[in-house]
């Protein structure tokens, strides 16, 4: 049987990554540079700093990701990159260095969509899974219900109207000092706080079912904070965590399986960062059981950034025939 091996490349944040890919399902390698402790001493991504480590790191990660799968750049069939939405800077020199391997090998080029990338995870763990199926986005830029038609046509039937679920991860975080990256180090210390000490609100968005908002749930953390300050009462950090991530917990996945049901959808899926996190997870398992939808995830190795889902989403826009052009540049706002 045919074996087509694809080498993805993934740049468009702060994580340099590569990776090979068989048939699109199966992960070779998994190569990951993050740049967190660089960033970490800013409070957040500072997009000139993640252009230069990228340029550092990208033949390194390339190396490794090859080496670790036994292929070389001759035995591969494409190259899957990157191009869009990330920032401008950190994806041109993923952009760049596919590009500049195609040439020089004479090897198809195909530029791949961030974020269909983060809905392509769920094909590496779950060999079942094939589309129609919902999937709900969420990671630091994007909220967004994704209708995964086929394995390359993709509709986005609701969004968030403000903040993304990841950004407000990001924003609590800083402001009850536990910096960057947010979601991770919520998600630590609301192990230790009680989820039902403080009642934030569940935004609704009233003109519309599909769609999301964050902001208020960001603002009433901050109230709170700035209440607790002006009383003088101490503000119990685990408490504030293990209540907002709940509050977002509960909204995001009563959200997904509505809209799930009410659109007669029998297979729901998760993606991004925000995916990876623990009680998101559990959360979707159960109200998924109730409401008899099956569920996909990821790892969380392949809810946050990496390349392995640029190979499995790069292979089927490589099989549908879709060839990047030498004038192929990275588009930083691009939409699905
Ligand atoms: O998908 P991703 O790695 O990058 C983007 O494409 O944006 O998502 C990063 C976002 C960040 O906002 C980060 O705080 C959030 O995902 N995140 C988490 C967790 N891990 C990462 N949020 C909640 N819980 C986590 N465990
Ligand atoms: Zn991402």
């Amino acid at each position: 049987s045919e074996c087509v091996k694809i080498l993805a490349v993934e740049s468009s944040c702060d994580e340099t990554a590569a990776s090979v890919v068989e048939n699109g399902r199966i992960v070779k390698s998994n190569i990951i540079s993050s740049q967190i402790e660089l960033h970490k001493l800013y409070g957040g991504v500072v997009p000139e700093i993640a252009s230069r480590k990228h340029i550092e790191k990208i033949n390194y990660v390339i190396e490794e990701a090859l080496k670790e799968a036994g292929e070389t750049l001759d035995t591969i069939d494409a190259i899957a990159v990157t191009y869009g939405p990330g920032l401008v800077g950190a994806l041109l020199v993923g952009v760049a260095e596919a590009k500049a391997i195609a040439f020089a090998k004479k090897k198809p080029l195909v530029g791949v969509h961030h974020i269909e990338g983060h809905i392509c995870a769920n094909y590496i763990e779950h060999p079942d899974l094939k589309p129609p199926f919902l999937c709900l986005v969420v990671s630091g830029g994007h909220t967004h219900l994704v209708n995964v038609k086929d394995y390359v046509t993709y509709e986005v039937i609701g969004r968030t109207r403000d903040d993304a679920a990841g950004e407000a991860f990001d924003k609590v975080a800083r402001a009850i000092g536990l910096g960057y990256p947010g979601g991770p180090k919520i998600e630590a210390l609301a192990k230790e706080g009680d989820k039902n000490a403080i009642a934030f609100p569940r935004a609704k968005v009233n003109d519309s079912k599909m769609d999301f908002s964050f902001s208020g749930l960001k603002s009433a953390v901050l109230n709170y904070l700035n209440h607790c300050q002006m009383k003088g009462e101490e503000v119990n950090k685990a408490d504030v965590a293990a209540s907002f991530q709940e509050a977002v917990v509960d909204v995001l996945s009563a959200h997904g399986v509505e809209a799930a049901v009410e659109l007669g959808y029998k297979k729901l899926a998760i993606a991004g960062g925000v995916a990876s996190n623990h009680a998101f997870r559990e959360k979707m398992i159960e109200r998924c059981k109730e409401a008899g939808i099956d569920f996909y995830y990821p790892s969380p190795v392949f809810c946050t950034d990496n390349a392995a889902m640029i190979g499995v989403c790069g292979y089927h826009e490589y099989m549908n025939g879709t060839r990047s052009g030498w004038d192929l540049n990275a588009v930083p706002g691009l939409k699905i």
